[in-house]
């Protein structure tokens, strides 16, 4: 699924986010950026140990939730890998809407910073951090409509979603946005 917000392209498909040829994939990473299960254990196999060496140099004190860091994509096709921190879900009572979209929009200004034309996503806390996707894709989609709207770059934003209820949660919201 495809929407054009401006000058810009943001997409949805279903699959696995370290065989997408972008500029910069987007990690769920956790906040002393060590490694771990999930899409975060898929990134670092695929990129190779030179991510967590670089990671582990450029970032000692790790990430704070609701950020982003960067790093490069190692063996992927991506030139980039950003890691971002996303929050535990907690009943939704601990800032963790604020906390999600402050680290979609922290990936997109490093997008920028890096001069990245695209970038893809994963549904950043919805797995083991247990936030419900509904939320989540109102949220992440939300914020990357507004950030395209408004700085015009980068020119593709891709959410990459690993499952057919993930793929359907944002389908659902992103026809509702386009209309
Ligand atoms: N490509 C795209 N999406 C994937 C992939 C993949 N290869 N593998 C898993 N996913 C999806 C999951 O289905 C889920 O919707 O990524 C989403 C995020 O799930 P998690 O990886 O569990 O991430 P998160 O909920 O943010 O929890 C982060 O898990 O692995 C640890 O180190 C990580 O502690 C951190 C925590």
């Amino acid at each position: 699924m495809l929407v054009q917000f401006g000058t810009c392209r943001l997409e949805l498909v279903q699959g696995d986010i370290t065989r997408q040829e972008v500029d910069a994939i987007v990690n769920a990473a956790n906040s002393r950026l060590a490694g771990g299960g999930g899409v975060d254990g898929a990134i670092h196999r695929a990129a190779g140990p030179t991510l967590m060496a670089e990671t582990r140099t450029q970032h000692p004190d790790g990430c704070p939730t609701g950020s982003a860091v960067a790093a490069s994509g190692g063996l992927l096709r991506a030139k980039f890998v950003f890691h971002a921190v996303g929050p535990i879900w907690r009943g939704g009572v601990s800032g963790e809407v604020e906390l999600l979209k402050s680290a979609y929009r922290r990936c997109l200004e490093l997008a920028v910073e890096h001069s990245c034309h695209s970038i893809a996503f994963p549904a950043i806390s919805t797995g083991v951090y247990g936030y419900p996707i509904d939320l989540a894709a109102e949220s992440s989609l939300s914020v990357a409509r507004e950030f395209l709207l408004t700085k015009k770059q980068p020119n593709l934003v891709r959410f990459v979603l690993f499952d057919g209820g993930a793929f359907g949660a944002y389908a659902r919201v992103l026809e509702a946005m386009a209309d």
